[in-house]
């Protein structure tokens, strides 16, 4: 009899111990400790016990049911703390966090459809690059510099290959797949071994254009530029050809558009000349056609090359380049 006691002490110990919710523990209180549970149930051996052990089975039983009693409550007690802890009703609900799009990506988006409306399809390429397509093929001379590791970000100079240095290989790899006509624009990252400030990072993004076919002349560029900022920033945006060199293209000219700052009247960002350098461009070389079979006889074409940063650095007035790469959500959320 006094086995038996002992038996269900372990036995109610242990399962209460146990117990993992709070329903549970309700389903133990039931089995054991209700009017007609197993342990009240165990007093009725009293009865039958033998004189010489009554007293220690006495002590025994009510030593169990204590016992189950108190760790009953002890466990409830435990559960519905823990209970609290995991789910708190009184908690306003969190707001739903919606993700933004990138100032740059907008600025992207944006120029596709303003090129796509002008018959412009998007091209890509690698940006891993052999020389051929980053130098070579876009006439650029032996001794250029922008082919020395001081300047660039190369994978394996044994073999000449490097991070591209500019998007202007994709004019080359969309060229040599065909005939013309072709209108491309090609947005994509490009790499320099550069160092950082607030106007230069050695990742950044650039826009490629390339028209080829017959007739097409230095007026063309001029309207397609001016149609594109204007698109971007505003009817009132004008934009002004300044000569330079780039070897891929003959005559070449970089492309500055009026401050939006200033509306062209000189301030402080535009170094007060009222105009902003967003990037570079020109005529097709005809060494460039030539190289990749195209008859310069034939056609001609127009290129031009615009740095994305910049671009939407002047459309949303920000100021140092870096902050559009620090993924800092305080600068992100106000685009
Ligand atoms: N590739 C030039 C650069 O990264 C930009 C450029 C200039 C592209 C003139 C062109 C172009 O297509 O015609 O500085």
């Amino acid at each position: 009899m006094l086995e038996k006691v002992e038996k269900m002490y372990e036995e109610v110990v242990k399962s209460l111990k146990n117990s993992m919710s709070l329903d549970n523990l309700e389903e133990l209180r039931v089995k054991y400790l209700s009017r007609k549970g197993e342990i009240l149930q165990l007093f009725s051996l009293m009865k039958e016990a033998d004189v010489s052990i009554k007293k220690e089975l006495g002590q025994k039983l009510n030593e169990l049911k204590d016992t189950a009693f108190n760790l009953l409550n002890e466990r409830k007690e435990e559960l519905s703390l823990s209970n609290e802890k995991t789910i708190d009703l009184t908690l306003p609900a969190r707001k739903p966090v919606a993700g933004k799009v990138h100032p740059i990506q907008r600025v992207l988006e944006d120029l596709k459809v303003i090129f796509g409306k002008m018959g412009f399809t998007i091209a890509s390429g690698p940006e891993i690059e052999t020389e051929y397509y980053i130098f070579d093929a876009l006439n650029m001379p032996e001794w250029h510099p922008a082919r020395k590791v001081t300047d660039s970000i190369y994978v394996s100079t044994k073999d000449q290959i490097l991070l591209r240095t500019e998007t202007s290989s994709v004019q080359v790899r969309t060229m040599e797949k065909g005939q013309p006509p072709f209108r491309i624009v090609a947005p994509g990252r490009v790499y320099r071994n550069e160092k950082e400030n607030a106007t230069h990072t050695a990742m950044f993004t650039q826009c490629e254009g390339l028209y080829v076919d017959k007739n097409v002349s230095f007026n063309d560029l001029k309207g397609t530029l001016l149609e594109f900022f204007r698109a971007l920033y505003g009817e009132n945006t004008h934009v002004r050809f300044r000569p330079h060199f780039f070897p891929f293209t003959e005559p070449s000219a970089e492309v500055d558009v009026t401050c939006f700052k200033c509306g062209g009247k000189g301030c402080s960002l535009c170094k007060h000349s009222g105009w902003i350098e967003l990037g570079g461009c020109g005529m097709v070389n005809p060494k460039v056609l030539e190289g990749v079979g195209i008859d310069s006889e034939v056609y001609t074409g127009f290129a031009f090359g615009l740095g994305i940063e910049r671009v939407t650095m002047l459309r949303y007035g920000i100021s140092d380049i870096r902050d559009l790469y620090e993924n800092d959500l305080r600068f992100l959320e106000q685009f």
